[in-house]
C-alpha cells in the first residue's frame, strides 16, 4: 500500500512541526506514538468534497510564517487542499448561530479520512470569522497545532489564544471548544491517539 505523494509530504512536514511545539501535558508521548503508527499506511479513503465555507480556506492558507517548518506546512496544505473531503458536524446550544454553514472539518488520516484507519486521527478544522464551535469531548487524547488567530478553552477554563504555532493537549474526555475572532478564519490541525 502506498500513500499519495501530497499526503505523505504533508505528514513529513506536519508531524515534526507538531512534535517541535508539543510541550503540554502528554502531547510529546502522544505524538511520538502517532508518528510511529503513521509509518504504516492505511486504506485509500474519502474522495474530495468541498463546502461553501471553504471559501475561507484560501485566506486561512495564505499565511507565510517566519518559522520555515510552518511555512512549509502551509505550502503543503495549499498543495493538498484540492484532495480534502470537508464535512460538518452537529452543533448544539453552545455553538454559534449559523454554525452548520460556518465550519467544516477534514480528516487526513482516520475514520472517513483521505486514508481510512482507526488507530489514529489527524485532521483539520476551519471556522469562518465569528464562529464558535460547540463544547465537545471524546475518549482519544488530542494535541492541537493552531495555525491562525482564534481562541480555545478546555475543562471550562478561560478562553486562551495560542497563536500561530501554538500547541496544547486535551486529556481524554475533557470538554473543549474553539472560536474564531471576528476578523479571521480559525484554522487548526489536530492529532488524536485512539
Ligand atoms: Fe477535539
Amino acid at each position: 500500500m502506498t500513500r499519495p505523494e501530497t499526503l505523505q509530504h504533508l505528514l513529513d512536514v506536519a508531524l515534526p512541526a507538531m512534535q517541535a511545539r508539543a510541550h503540554d501535558g502528554d502531547s510529546p508521548a502522544s505524538l511520538a506514538r502517532i508518528t510511529e503508527a503513521s509509518r504504516t499506511v492505511g486504506n485509500p479513503g474519502a474522495t474530495p468534497a468541498s463546502l461553501p465555507v471553504c471559501n475561507w480556506l484560501d485566506r486561512a492558507l495564505a499565511r507565510e510564517p517566519d518559522a520555515s517548518d510552518l511555512a512549509a506546512l502551509f505550502a503543503a496544505f495549499r498543495t493538498l487542499s484540492p484532495l480534502l473531503r470537508w464535512r460538518t458536524r452537529t452543533g448544539d446550544s453552545t455553538a454559534s448561530e449559523g454554525f452548520a454553514d460556518n465550519h467544516a472539518n477534514a480528516m487526513l488520516l482516520g475514520p472517513g479520512g483521505l486514508e481510512e484507519r482507526r488507530d489514529l486521527w489527524l485532521g483539520i478544522s476551519l471556522l469562518a470569522p465569528g464562529t464558535r464551535y460547540p463544547d465537545h469531548q471524546h475518549a482519544p487524547e488530542e494535541t492541537y497545532l493552531v495555525l491562525s488567530p482564534g481562541q480555545f478553552r478546555r475543562n471550562g477554563s478561560d478562553w486562551f489564544e495560542p497563536g500561530v504555532g501554538g500547541s496544547f493537549f486535551v486529556a481524554p474526555n475533557s470538554v473543549h471548544a474553539m472560536r474564531a475572532t471576528k476578523d479571521a478564519p480559525l484554522f487548526a490541525l489536530w492529532a488524536l491517539w485512539a
